[in-house]
């Protein structure tokens, strides 16, 4: 099977590598894709928003299956014109992205599916904004109804700062989504599903904030972790039953089937299991955690989904293991970042700690000479595996400390509070 890749950030660089570890996988393309995915993938160049020209792409490559990776294209309508080429795609349609396109419309079918989530109001004028925030009260949570590349939620107890992003939302004909405030845990559970079977994945944890102690601004996400052993081993039968399911039912009932990749950002309250956000394509940097547990071939599970044979895959296998991502940013991200600074160390980390530690790119490109420049906010992605969280949280930093880029920021507390309770409580295990 060729594949065609498109997007070009740690989450398409953490699809290729295990698209390329897949032995059905004759050939490998990636457009845009970046400096790291040129190591696993050959790159092409296309307006990843122009259905016409991806479609154009994938029949001019063969490919036998194309994997959306972002979700501008998707929502854009991509995955439709590659579809009506009848070329297999892994990724929904524009109609069914809206899940994640518009978070008044997550809102209606969630209603309609009866899956549990936080309550809000759609607003679109200052009296229903202030109506709202009255309502719900402080923390208030604000969000821009569209598209906002996890950057258009403010989370704040200030009121002025709450109703000034949601003013600014509905500017020019925007909604803002106000909604009462979610306590607990955060976790990301994908599913891979054909518009009819749905086939969960291992959960993970992203840690959203730029700073340690979930401090700073929201950012696309600093870090992650899997597997979540405080979680209740029943979480993902629950949450397929009660969240992914009845909304992939709900989606094929109203005519707009999803097929790809959803996935349900969670909050574990005190109440239960409430979704925060859905998204219609692999989250990043989860799939670069959860991929490297993955045992299962990529390119069969994801062509299962594309031709709606999902039913007949058998179930996945996964590593025992864990699998921790540091996120490496530029300076200043997540506001403008800086581009354009070299990025050292890739080479220490390849020859010192490959193949349980690795290097996955997101905003990198090379130079004339070959050498690694930063080009986006989220530079790197250091991921490692261990027999458990403590062993590949200490490969990731270690890895990270390897590498050097001007005036980069990282978090230093990636998965340190699930290792250490995970490894207290195998010490009790072990003394009782
Ligand atoms: P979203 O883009 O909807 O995932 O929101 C980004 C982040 O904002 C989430 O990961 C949460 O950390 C936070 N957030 C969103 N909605 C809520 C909520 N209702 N209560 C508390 N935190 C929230
Ligand atoms: N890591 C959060 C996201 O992909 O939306």
């Amino acid at each position: 099977m060729k594949v065609l890749v498109i997007g070009g950030g740690a989450r398409e660089h953490a699809l290729c590598r295990s698209l390329s570890l897949d032995p059905d996988v004759t050939a490998l393309y990636c457009a845009p894709g970046n400096a790291g995915i040129a190591e696993v993938a050959e790159l092409r160049s296309v307006d990843a928003l122009d259905g016409a020209a991806v479609a154009a792409l994938a029949a001019d490559l063969g490919a036998g299956l194309v994997v959306v990776g972002p979700e501008a294209p998707l929502v854009a309508g991509v995955a439709d014109a590659v579809r009506a080429r009848g070329i297999p795609v892994f990724g929904p349609s524009a109609q069914a992205a809206r899940l994640e396109g518009s978070k008044a419309f997550a809102k209606d079918v969630m209603a309609a599916a009866g899956v549990p989530t936080a309550r809000s109001y759609v607003c679109t004028t200052a009296e229903e904004i202030d109506a709202a925030l009255d309502a719900f009260g402080a923390p208030y949570v604000v969000k821009d109804d569209g598209l906002a590349a996890g950057k258009g939620v403010v989370v704040t107890e200030d009121a002025a700062a709450a109703r000034a992003h949601a003013l600014a939302c509905v500017e020019g004909g925007g909604q803002t989504v106000i909604e009462e405030f979610l306590d607990g845990p955060e976790v990301s559970l994908f599913a891979v599903t054909d518009g009819e079977t749905v086939v969960p994945l291992q959960p993970a944890q992203d840690f959203k904030r730029a700073l340690d102690g979930d401090a700073g601004p929201n950012t696309g996400g600093m870090g992650a972790y899997s597997p979540l052993p405080w979680a209740d081993p029943q979480l993902v039968d629950e949450v397929l039953a009660t969240v992914l399911q009845p909304t992939v039912d709900e989606l094929r009932r109203r005519g707009t089937p999803f097929s790809g990749l959803l996935y349900a950002g969670l909050a574990i309250t005190s109440r239960g299991v409430r979704v925060i956000e859905f998204n219609a394509r692999f989250g990043d940097p989860e799939t670069q955690v959860v991929l490297a547990r993955l045992k299962t071939p990529l390119a069969g599970l994801l062509h299962a989904a594309a031709t709606g044979t999902l039913a007949a895959v058998p179930p996945l296998r996964w590593s025992d293991g864990a699998a921790v991502t540091v996120v490496i940013a530029s300076h200043n991200y997540p506001g403008t970042p800086r581009t354009g600074d070299p990025v050292e160390g890739l080479a220490a980390v390849a020859e010192q700690d490959g193949p349980t530690a690795y290097v996955l790119h997101a905003g990198t490109t090379q130079d004339a000479s070959g050498a690694v420049l930063s080009a986006g906010g989220r530079v790197l992605s250091v991921t490692a595996t261990g027999a458990d969280l403590t062993a590949a949280r200490d490969r990731a930093y270690r890895a990270v400390g390897r590498i050097s880029l001007d005036g980069s920021q990282h978090r230093t507390d990636i998965a340190r509070k699930a290792a250490a309770d995970a490894a207290r409580a195998t010490n009790a295990g072990a003394q009782a």
